[in-house]
């Protein structure tokens, strides 16, 4: 009996503890609507980039830099599309996960930007070395405490891209040579916070 009191002890505490690391990390960012949002994706993804991640928590993610990317409103939904190539190591984590995440940073992080786009999370701890903090986001996914929004999405559909239905085939040659086309996955943003 005294074990199972000290086993609920311990459980309630731990749990209480990583609710309140969770609400720390979460306390900058404020939820706001989609509809508030005013942002050129133009500018936002292509040319202040965003970091695409997901993974089932803290422990277990990765987390790569994309420039190209769209936002707008599709079955009736307001939906983030990216486009992520099949040797990306993040792509096992989004295609494993139902939720993935869209942080997005001010220009000094562009060096961890950087980092994350050139070094592939299969080899090196580059989320530490990029200098940025995972936390877990409400929806379950991770996301990064130095971002400025973050967005969670829900997956809603996932293809690659069909070399067939290029009508500029100039596109294949000139950003396929190797034949790895991107997949494309739409999402739905289930949430925006904001700092
Ligand atoms: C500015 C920039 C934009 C990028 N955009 C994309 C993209 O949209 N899709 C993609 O598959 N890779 C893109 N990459 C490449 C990946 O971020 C890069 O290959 C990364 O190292 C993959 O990491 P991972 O293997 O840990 O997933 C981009 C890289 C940079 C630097």
């Amino acid at each position: 009996m005294r074990k199972v009191t000290l086993f609920i002890v311990i459980a309630g505490f731990l749990i209480t503890a990583c609710t309140k690391k969770q609400e720390k990390e979460m306390k900058e960012f404020q939820k706001v609507s989609i509809e508030d949002i005013n942002v050129s994706a133009a500018k936002l993804i292509g040319k202040d980039w965003m970091l695409i991640t997901a993974g089932k928590d803290t422990a277990s993610f990765n987390t790569m830099t994309a420039s190209w990317g769209c936002l707008g409103y599709l079955w009736e939904k307001p939906v983030a599309i990216v486009y992520i190539r099949p040797q990306r190591y993040t792509k096992e984590f989004v295609d494993n996960n139902n939720i993935f995440t869209l942080s997005f940073f001010d220009t000094t992080y562009r060096n961890a930007l950087t980092i994350c786009g050139t070094k592939s999370g299969r080899d090196t701890d580059k989320v530490a070395e990029a200098g940025i903090t995972p936390y877990n986001t409400p929806a379950g996914s991770v996301a990064f405490e130095q971002a400025n929004m973050v967005m969670e999405c829900k997956k809603l559909y996932a293809m690659p891209f069909n070399p067939e239905f290029f009508i500029d085939t100039n596109i294949i040659s000139h950003i396929y040579p190797d034949n790895d086309f991107h997949t494309i996955y739409i999402a739905e943003i289930i949430n925006v916070y904001r700092k």
